[in-house]
């Protein structure tokens, strides 16, 4: 940490990424476990993620393409997730979409996570994210949020959650949505598109609890606001910085 201490940023919202990766070594062409690995740590400093403040952002719900399935390489951060998921990606981005809904690998309908986030929506008093069914990311800053939303009292359910719930709650004005994810921090979902439909959320704009949780946790990470779980340490001191 302290040869790349330099690298580390320091304007607001910039910071160090930090990417611990695995690749396999062997010189073997075939198919099975490799017998040798490389560890490495890729560190980079990043610009802040939302320069023009945060706006929220337009996603679509794939009926067309699956990312993963239950029972496949859907809970772990591994390359072939996202080989999977890139041609729709770039479908959704050419339609005017920013990320994918990945919807169950299965019956195409119950909502799986973003393309680089997990999600989570409020329809009246509840707050609802799917469950960690092995097809998702056990997301960090998902559990974070389900923490604070439980710590402020709130009404939380990790349960199946079908693209018609979330429809309906659209058309009725009751749905406030958002992706979680280190690098967003928390994301607004303002548009939903499904099926050639566009649906607006929350009038295209940023919700008031997707707002809190912004701050919240940003306010965390930068010792602004009270961290009750002892989420954050402070390494300046431990780097004489
Ligand atoms: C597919 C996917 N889901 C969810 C997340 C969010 O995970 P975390 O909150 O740990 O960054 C990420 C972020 O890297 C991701 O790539």
């Amino acid at each position: 940490m302290e040869i790349d201490q330099r690298w580390v940023p320091s304007k607001p919202g910039t910071s160090l990424y930090i990417r611990p990766t695995v690749i396999a070594t062997e010189t073997f062409l075939g198919v099975h476990p490799s017998h040798s690995y490389l560890f490495y740590v890729i560190v980079g400093p990043v610009g802040a993620y939302y320069k023009e403040g945060m706006n929220p952002v337009r996603i679509l719900a794939s009926d067309k393409y699956v990312r993963a399935v239950k029972g496949g390489l859907g809970a772990a951060k591994t390359a072939g997730n996202y080989a999977a998921s890139l041609y729709g990606a770039e479908e959704a981005q050419k339609a005017g979409y920013t990320q994918v809904l990945w919807l169950d690998g299965v019956e195409h309908k119950y909502l799986d996570e973003v393309g680089t986030m997990n999600i989570m929506l409020k329809i009246g008093d509840e707050v609802l994210t799917p469950p960690l069914n092995g097809a998702i990311l056990a997301g960090i800053t998902r559990d974070s949020v389900l923490t604070l939303l439980r710590d402020w009292g709130l009404k939380v359910s990790e349960r199946p959650i079908s693209i018609d719930e979330v429809i309906a709650a659209a058309q009725a004005g009751t749905l406030e949505m958002w992706g979680t994810g280190t690098a967003a921090v928390i994301s607004p979902v303002g548009e939903l598109g499904y099926k050639g439909e566009r649906y607006v959320i929350n009038g295209g704009q940023t919700g008031a609890l997707t707002q809190k949780l912004y701050d919240t946790i940003v306010g965390i990470q930068y010792g602004t606001a009270p961290d009750p779980h002892g989420w954050a340490s402070a390494l300046g001191n431990r780097l004489g910085g």
